[in-house]
This record gives structure tokens, sequence and C-alpha cells, in this order.
């Protein structure tokens, strides 16, 4: 049985004697990561360097929210705005390995230029177990490579550190609980963001589409749940296809793509349910997607596949 103060309490001093010198954390304010950020600054208090990067497929608002939590958490938040080393980075890239590795490989760069500048010695990552277990352990062949897994340099030059690699998110969200952060029952997002959301070629305004359409399925199935419509899936969200279909707007033709939204129930990630969602609420989601990113998209489906066969996410 999983015991979270007992956690804290072991992982929190099993840090302090590890960790001799600064180290950096990378908080992409989800889950994990700030577990694992407040764990850390428990243990180490000023010699934890928070660094967020802003890769420019956040969610909306998402920066902002971030910061503030953070601040109310009492970590000093260093953000790095990369938006457009990642867009040029991942420039006319298509294959979802492909893109996981370059954003993998970017990441742990600009980690890598903020140790130059603060002088850490340690890397704090906030990996869970099914990151690394879907990631290839040998055995099991690679279905992805997990943003905080797969891309790791091999000439990386950082000692890495994962206080949360044995648990599994339910047992994460326990200690999110203990520690009083405000995000422990938020959905899971992937470290490479609204990029593996976003099929096909990554331009701003593609991603922009995507942060819209993410947007409204949040939105809409949140109110619903609080107004006792529908329960919360485990996840939700919607991914941009390139699929291009006609359609009409008013008297003219239109071209456009397709969103498809997604949303399961799951325990771990491991395996998952699609969620049956009421067809008034998606009839919503859909008017609201395709009305606010007119032109761009023309067509709006909904994903009928467990895992497995299909992953979580679409990339
Ligand atoms: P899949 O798509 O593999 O996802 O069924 C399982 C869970 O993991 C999340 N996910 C990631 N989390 N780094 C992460 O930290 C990643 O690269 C990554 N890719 C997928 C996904 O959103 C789901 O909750």
């Amino acid at each position: 049985m999983f015991d979270a103060a007992d956690f804290i309490e072991e992982s929190v001093q099993q840090m302090q004697t590890s960790i001799d010198d600064i180290a950096i954390i990378a908080c992409s304010g989800g889950v994990d990561s700030t577990v694992a950020a407040v764990l850390a600054h428990q243990a180490v208090g000023n010699l934890l360097h928070c660094v967020y990067v802003d890769t420019g497929f956040m969610r909306k608002n998402e920066t902002e929210e971030i910061e503030a939590m953070l601040s109310d958490l009492g970590i000093q938040l260093i953000t790095i705005k990369a938006a457009d080393r990642y867009f040029s980075a991942l420039k006319d890239i298509t294959e979802p390995e492909q893109k996981r590795k370059i954003i993998g490989e970017l990441f742990i760069r600009i980690f890598e230029e903020e140790q130059v500048k603060c002088g850490a010695k340690y890397l704090i990552q906030g990996t869970i177990a099914p990151d690394w277990i879907e990631s290839g352990g040998g055995v099991r062949d690679t279905i992805k490579s997990h943003h905080n897994v797969g891309g790791l340099p091999e000439d990386m030059s950082l000692e890495v550190v994962e206080p949360l690699r044995e648990l599994y998110k339910d047992e994460v969200r326990e200690l999110a609980r203990a520690l009083h952060i405000k995000v422990s029952e938020r959905q899971p997002f992937p470290g490479p963001g609204l990029a593996v959301r976003t099929l096909g070629e990554l331009t701003p305004e593609r991603v922009e589409v995507v942060r819209e359409a993410c947007a409204i399925v949040e939105e809409e199935f949140e109110n619903a749940s609080s107004q006792g419509l529908m329960e919360l899936p485990w996840q939700y969200y919607a991914a941009l296809l390139p699929v291009r279909s006609v359609g009409v707007h008013g008297d003219v033709r239109a071209y456009g793509e397709t969103i498809v939204v997604r949303a399961v129930r799951s325990m771990d990630g491991m395996s998952a349910r699609y969620s049956e969602i009421p067809h008034s609420i998606l009839q919503k989601v859909s008017t609201r997607i395709t009305n606010t990113c007119k032109g761009a998209v023309n067509r709006v489906v909904y994903d009928i596949t467990h895992k497995p066969p299909g992953t979580i996410e679409w990339e």
C-alpha cells in the first residue's frame, strides 16, 4: 500500500544525501514535474534551479498559470522562451519519432545551456514508470520515445535524478494532494506538448489551431462534468490531422483540415477505453471548433478507439 507521507520523507532524505551541488529541474507545470520540483526544493532548497521552457507547444494561457502556481509554492521559476528554436529545428519534419527525438534533444540542450549559466551538476526529472516502460526497456519494443527518456543525447553531461521513477500516476496524484499542489487532479499532458497533437508539419499557425481546439474541448467537457452531464474523462484533447476535406462556409467552398477529439478513461495510461461522451456535448464542441478555426478546420471527428490498439496520443 502506497503511503504518500512515507514516500515524501524518504525521497527528500535520499535527495538530501545524493545531491551535493546545484540541480536543475525541468518543470513543465504538470503534476509529475511539479511534484518532483516541490520534493527537490524541500530537499535542497536554493540549490534547486527550476526552469520552465516555453516550447511554443504549451496550452492556452499555460505559461502564465505555471508561473503563478510555482510562485505560490515558494519556488522561483526561470522561464525560457524557446518557441522560435523549436519551430526552426522541426521545420519540414513530419515523422512522429523524429519529431520526438528532436524535441527531446533540444529540451536537453536548453537545459545544458542553463547548466553552464548556473553551474548545475544534476538534472531532476519527473519521469514516472509508464514513461520508461513504454519507451522500450529491452524486452518491450519501442512504442514511442517519451520526451523525457528517448530524447536524451548520449553525450549528456548532467547526472539525472528521477525521484518518481517507480510510481504510477495515481500515486503521484496522491503525493500532489499531500503537498497541496493545485494541479493534483489535472489531466496528463505529454512532454512534447501540442507538437504530438499537430500531425504533419509543425507551423505556428497549425499549432495555434490545436491550442484553440484543445481549450474548447477542455472548457466544454469540464463545464459539462461540473453540471453533472458527463463524467470527466481521464484525458481529453483535440489533435489536428493533415487530412483535408471539402466543406462549405456560407456559400463558399472550403478545403480545410480535420480535428479529431479524443477522450479516454484510464487508470494509469497503460491501457484506456474511449469515453462515451453525450452527443449534445460533442456537437457543441464541433460547432465551436469550426467557428473558431474557420477556414483552417471544416470537419471534426470523434475517436472511438481503445488503447490498445490505439495509443492515447495520436503520435
Ligand atoms: P500514449 O499516447 O503512449 O500515452 O498512450 C500514455 C500517456 O502518456 C502521455 N504521454 C507522454 N508523457 N512524455 C510524457 O511525459 C511524453 O513524451 C509523452 N507521450 C505521451 C500521454 O498524454 C498519456 O497520458
